[in-house]
């Protein structure tokens, strides 16, 4: 299968930005200047709180809305969490797992991350799952076995079904908001070790079938060179996706 066929997907993680109002400003001026352009998917992972009024703003529109984190269990005693089925009851079609700062700020592990890999899949969501080695291991030399390793963990107990709504987005942790951009050949590579990691667990059909994005300080400037590779089907944005024109030249570059 080659590249053409599998779907691209472009999603912004606005992390904790933009109050509700604010979110309503910036999808308002977002719409006309993605509007039509239906060459990849368009997905915007806001903050809980401003859910609402980007479901409601994207009502009609070819945005589709994302949570950032869900947590594991179905409810109960989790002082400050959002279950699943929050989430889809309220119009959210995706969601970010297992990204970085999780794992760095709030105690995430593969465990945690895997638990609520099924827990979304189990409400019919869709799955950003984010994986990616840090500034040390990548110096070691031992990038392609931590990614191998996360995407192991992190999908344990995934069956190939359920694997139809699954993203991985390959995120270097080192190039997280730091200006710093893998080179569209350490992306490419890094993203083909992924999908020979998926081959290995699902076979080669599956491997080819699963969009895998790049994240990690993409922009309007350096996003049409890193997904024109190969192995790259998107990206998760974080800074760009704060700012209208430059998310929408993302999205132009992936037609
Ligand atoms: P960045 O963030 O684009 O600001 O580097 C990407 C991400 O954390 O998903």
């Amino acid at each position: 299968m080659d590249k053409s066929k599998r779907p691209v997907v472009i999603a912004g993680n606005w992390k904790m930005n933009k109050t509700p109002s604010e979110a309503k400003a910036l999808i308002e001026e977002l719409k006309p200047l993605v509007a039509g352009k239906t060459g990849c998917e368009t997905v915007i992972c806001v903050p809980y709180v401003d859910i609402a009024v980007a479901v409601e703003a994207t009502k009609g529109t070819n945005i589709k809305v994302g949570a950032e984190n869900v947590h594991f269990a179905e409810s109960g005693a989790y002082t400050g969490e959002i279950s699943a089925k929050m989430l889809t009851e309220c119009g959210v079609e995706y969601v970010i797992i297992g990204h970085s700062e999780r794992r760095q700020y709030f105690g995430e592990t593969d465990t945690t991350v895997n638990q609520r890999v099924k827990a979304a899949l189990m409400a019919g969501l869709k799955v950003i799952l984010c994986i990616g080695e840090v500034k040390e291991q990548r110096l070691s030399g031992i990038t392609d076995e931590v990614v191998s390793m996360q995407t192991k963990l992190d999908l344990e107990g995934i069956d190939a079904e359920q694997m139809k709504n699954v993203i991985i987005a390959y995120e270097p942790v080192w190039a997280i908001g730091t200006g710093l951009t893998a080179t569209p050949e350490q992306a490419d590579e890094t993203c083909g070790v992924i999908r020979r990691t998926l081959s290995a667990m699902y076979g080669e059909a599956l491997a080819q079938a699963t969009v895998i994005q790049y994240g990690g300080s993409m922009n309007a400037g350096n996003a049409a060179e890193l997904l024109a590779k190969l192995n790259v089907d998107g990206g998760l944005i974080g800074g760009a996706s704060l700012k209208a024109h430059d998310f929408s030249v993302i999205v132009d570059a992936a037609q």
